[in-house]
């Protein structure tokens, strides 16, 4: 569609005595046009120019709701070419099966990788000990990494596992290495099933900006208790990923 049939597409009159600004009605208008499939991934959005002729705005208005879209990377800008629709490849995690985020992100044929943030042994708290079904005094290994999807960061996991489970895991390359394939390659540890806990929440200031948020919007927070298949809990995860970019899909019957 060329780039004046799409301005003619952006819906109604902006409303002037609407209590939020201008640039903000601008940006939700093209953020539901790329939505709705309108506006594609690639394509070449109007001009400054169209769009403030369209919106009757000033130009400046117009780059305040593009730079906005920007920086949340739905839109990118080629110096000289223009304003283009950026790739925001949704991930979906299906919930019937126990997969790993490596498998999640391959599926999307998307490249996993991770950085580790932190690798320690700590001594299980009350709680954690009665999550496992051990005794408090037990010692617990806690991994967390940021991990990534084409090198963009998704979620933070923090993954706990009695050490005694998994002798010298942390010398391992837990940033290379999938930790699951580890596991049942490593230390025969077959995962079989977990119980899954998903909400919604705002993000902590460190949180955002290990995700590069540029602000509090709206993450997954998901604990994880994986077993094996005597029903040993192995897993106790906590994760929290980007609620723009990862979707759960839920297959009913
Ligand atoms: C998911 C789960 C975690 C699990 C991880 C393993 O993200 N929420 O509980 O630890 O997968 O991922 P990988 O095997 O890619 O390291």
């Amino acid at each position: 569609m060329a780039g004046q049939s799409i301005a003619d597409t952006l819906g109604a009159p902006l409303d002037r005595e609407s209590p939020t600004p201008i640039f903000a009605q601008i940006r939700a208008r093209l953020e539901d046009t790329i939505s709705s499939g309108d506006l594609v991934a690639h394509q070449r959005i109007p001009s400054e120019r169209q769009l403030s002729d369209r919106f009757r705005v000033s130009r400046m208005t117009v780059r305040q709701a593009l730079d906005a879209l920007t920086r949340d990377r739905f839109l990118y800008s080629l110096p000289g070419k223009g304003t283009f629709v950026a790739d925001r490849k949704i991930i979906e995690q299906p919930l019937q099966h126990l997969t790993s985020f490596t498998q999640d992100i391959l599926a999307r044929g998307m490249r996993p990788s991770s950085r580790l943030l932190e690798g320690r042994i700590v001594q299980a708290s009350f709680e954690m000990a009665r999550l496992f079904g051990l005794a408090p005094t037990v010692e617990i290994v806690q991994v967390t990494r940021l991990r990534l999807a084409d090198d963009e960061p998704l979620a933070i996991e923090a993954v706990h596992i009695p050490s005694a489970l998994v002798p010298g895991l942390l010398d391992r390359d837990l940033a290379a290495e999938s930790l699951y394939l580890i596991l049942g390659r490593d230390y025969g540890l077959a995962l079989v099933g977990a119980r899954q806990t998903i909400e919604a929440a705002e993000p902590t200031v460190e949180e955002q900006r290990i995700l590069g948020l540029d602000g509090p919007r709206p993450v997954l927070r998901i604990s994880r208790l994986t077993h094996d298949a005597n029903g040993h809990v192995v897993e106790y995860a906590r994760s929290v990923y980007r609620g723009d970019r990862y979707h759960l899909t839920v297959e009913l019957r």
